[in-house]
């Protein structure tokens, strides 16, 4: 392989449009100063001008660099650099821009202007690769908008059929301005300029010849061990839920409580179930030799109908969302859970309906693409760890269409999903580094 030597990341140019994307959120600028700086706020969700914006943004800098722009039916972005033989299969990269509110300004970002800025740096070096190259900014990887993560990604897949797909409804409260509320998808895609039927974003298996993804870890343990690198060998097995309980409201003073079969305090008792179940899985993992931390689960919003101080909670909606490296450890959870709901419902009086939302497989990194990446280190001299994802990604989901794995580097803290996350501009370009010699080497193979 004729690798371009010296390749130059160009950290100056990448910052600085990391933190272009960054002023594109709908968070007003934040005026507490006790907090870490910088300490930009990003909302960007999903088909809102915001996002548009920062789609025909990414767009330019594509087109500016001389790269070809695909947009698909659900607004999935391809970057692509044409190889000296198209008809091959290309190698990808490629994360997401939308961000969920009040988050940091690196989740996603840094693997989208990341893989964009390793094209170009890849470009400007003379390399010209065999496989075409291409970057893929995919479609709301968060699940804020239409309550599933990583639609584009799903439906490039084919794990989401493309009717109930398109009628999921909105769940921005209609206060926002871009989309009155009780909208479905299809019509806040199609009112972002994005026609065609969803089934047309399929890709087939085997579409891409590798796909490689870099992201922020999300997690301590880069920063914790000193490491410069993550290369990602599986990400756990995530999984969420919806819960609606129904009781019975009432005047606040007159209601007894005897009397009471109040859908917030029902709705309590689960939340600890959950986390009760939880901490007792990763108990028994650890009793048996296993880490003891690879369960996670939070119920993260909570809806009480009405809503008024005066008057008992009639109805709840809530959502959860658990995760593990192994799923059947996942799934006992859920399992134990269910006694509970059936308890909580016969004592309280209450009925808990559940509606499941995704119950997503764990996903293993292609060993082929793992010895890439560990080739790139050893010969640029780097220190790595091989660890798992905790975090979920559109990774997940490119499985269905190439061999997958990840880059990770250290973010702060592990802080991730708060204004406050931060990776260092020499840990971002490092990581773009690692990616462009890595995509480089997979496209000449
Ligand atoms: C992705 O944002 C996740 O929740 O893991
Ligand atoms: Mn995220
Ligand atoms: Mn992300």
């Amino acid at each position: 392989m004729t690798l371009p030597l010296p390749l130059t990341i160009d950290q100056t140019r990448l910052l600085a449009e990391l933190h272009h994307l960054a002023t594109l959120t709908d968070c007003p600028a934040s005026t507490d100063a006790s907090l870490p700086q910088p300490a930009t706020a990003v909302t960007r969700l999903v088909f809102t001008a915001r996002d548009l914006q920062a789609r025909a943004w990414l767009t330019g800098l594509a087109e500016a660099a001389g790269f070809g722009v695909r947009v698909d039916a659900i607004g999935n972005t391809f970057i692509r650099w044409e190889g000296s033989d198209p008809s091959l299969p290309a190698v990808a990269t490629g994360s997401h821009t939308d961000a969920i509110p009040y988050a940091g300004m690196y989740d996603g970002t840094v693997g989208v202007l990341g893989g964009l800025e390793a094209m170009r740096a890849l470009q400007e070096a003379g390399f010209q690769p065999l496989r075409s190259l291409e970057t893929v900014m995919l479609t709301s990887e968060e699940p804020t908008r239409f309550g599933i993560g990583c639609l584009g990604s799903r439906l490039i897949a084919g794990v989401l059929a493309p009717e109930p797909t398109d009628a999921l409804p909105d769940l921005l409260p209609e206060t926002d301005a871009a989309a009155p509320a009780g909208l479905r998808l299809r019509e806040v895609r199609e009112a972002a300029g994005l026609r065609g039927d969803l089934l047309s974003v399929r890709l087939p298996r085997d579409h891409y010849a590798a796909w490689v993804e870099l992201h922020i870890e999300q997690g301590p343990l880069l920063e914790r061990e000193g490491l410069p690198l993550g290369i990602v060998t599986g990400i756990a097995a995530p999984a969420s839920y919806r819960y609606v309980i129904e009781g019975v409201g009432g005047h606040a003073g007159a209601l007894l409580m005897p009397d009471r079969r109040d859908a917030l305090c029902a709705a309590a008792e689960l939340i600890l179930a959950v986390e009760r179940h939880t901490r007792e899985a990763n108990a028994r993992a650890a009793q048996g030799g296993h880490s003891g931390v690879d369960t996670v689960a939070t119920v993260g919003s909570l809806q009480v109908h009405p809503g008024a101080v005066n008057s008992v909670p009639s109805r709840v909606t809530l959502t959860l969302d658990i995760r593990d490296t192994d799923r059947s450890r996942r799934d006992a959870v859920m399992e134990a859970l269910h006694t509970d709901i059936a308890a909580i419902e016969a004592a309280r009086g209450v009925r808990i309906t559940e509606f499941a939302i995704n119950a997503d497989p764990p996903t293993m990194s292609s060993p082929q693409i793992l010895a890439a990446l560990t080739e790139v280190c050893r010969a640029e001299g780097l220190p790595y760890k091989r660890m798992v994802s905790r975090a979920y990604h559109d990774s997940s989901f490119m499985a269905a269409v190439a061999p997958v794995a990840m880059i990770f580097i250290p973010c702060r803290g592990g802080v991730s999903h708060r204004p406050d996350e931060y990776s260092s501009p020499e840990a971002i370009a490092l990581g773009t580094r690692v990616l462009a010699l890595t995509l480089a080497k997979l496209a000449e193979a």
